[in-house]
């Protein structure tokens, strides 16, 4: 291994997923993965963030949909292979919601990836978690914003990009406006929420 593989243990991972995702003829998501993590960066240099953070968060996006191509059996495995359990909420009610948890813990197989704050944002990415620091959050609302998202337009979420890039206050803001547009969304469909949505949505409403 060279030093600098030895410096960056990560750096081949946008590639990786790339041709994960290739593989499967999942461009398209590769498209948005790509997006996401672009987001992630300009939301956290604007703020300002620590370079560790915005790191970590990078890193948690490529992770996040590599998966997401693959089937539920597979997502089934990648948890079993963690000696995890899948959410049982998600496996009988939205077992599409799998994907995340499959991808961290590939993230923990594949790439020895260690950092709680990046797997559980990883995990949790589709719902939020209201035990989420910044990566989570920072990774919530650059999933929804990236500018390729079908409905970056209508709800206009470049400019929840610059509110997000407003430091700590403004990430808080927009993580808030995320989570209400996406319960709202699944209340509209008719589709039963996660728990950890309404547990997030309920933290939020008592601070
Ligand atoms: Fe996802
Ligand atoms: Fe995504």
């Amino acid at each position: 291994m060279s030093s600098r593989a030895q410096s960056n243990p990560h750096a081949s991972l946008p590639e990786a997923v790339a041709a994960r995702l290739a593989d499967r003829g999942a461009t398209d998501r590769w498209q948005h993965v790509r997006s996401v993590a672009d987001t992630v960066e300009e939301i956290g240099t604007r703020g300002d963030w620590p370079k560790t953070v915005v790191e970590a968060t990078v890193r948690a996006a490529w992770y996040h949909d590599a998966l997401k191509a693959d089937s539920v059996d597979d997502w089934l495995r990648w948890i079993a292979a963690v000696d995890q359990e899948p959410d049982s909420w998600a496996a009988t009610e939205a077992p599409k919601l799998l994907h995340a948890h499959a991808a961290a813990a590939w993230a923990v197989i594949e790439w020895s990836e260690r950092d709680e704050e990046v797997l559980t944002a990883v995990q949790h990415h589709p719902t939020s978690h209201p035990d989420w620091g910044t990566v989570g959050w920072l990774l919530y609302v650059a999933d929804f914003c990236e500018p390729l998202r079908d409905h970056s337009e209508k709800i206009d979420t470049a400019s929840l990009i610059v509110l997000a890039g407003q430091g700590p206050a403004g990430l808080e803001r927009a993580a808030a406006r995320v989570l209400n547009h996406r319960v709202q969304w699944m209340v509209q469909r008719g589709r039963a929420v996660h728990p950890l949505s309404l547990a997030a949505l309920a933290a939020r409403s008592e601070a």
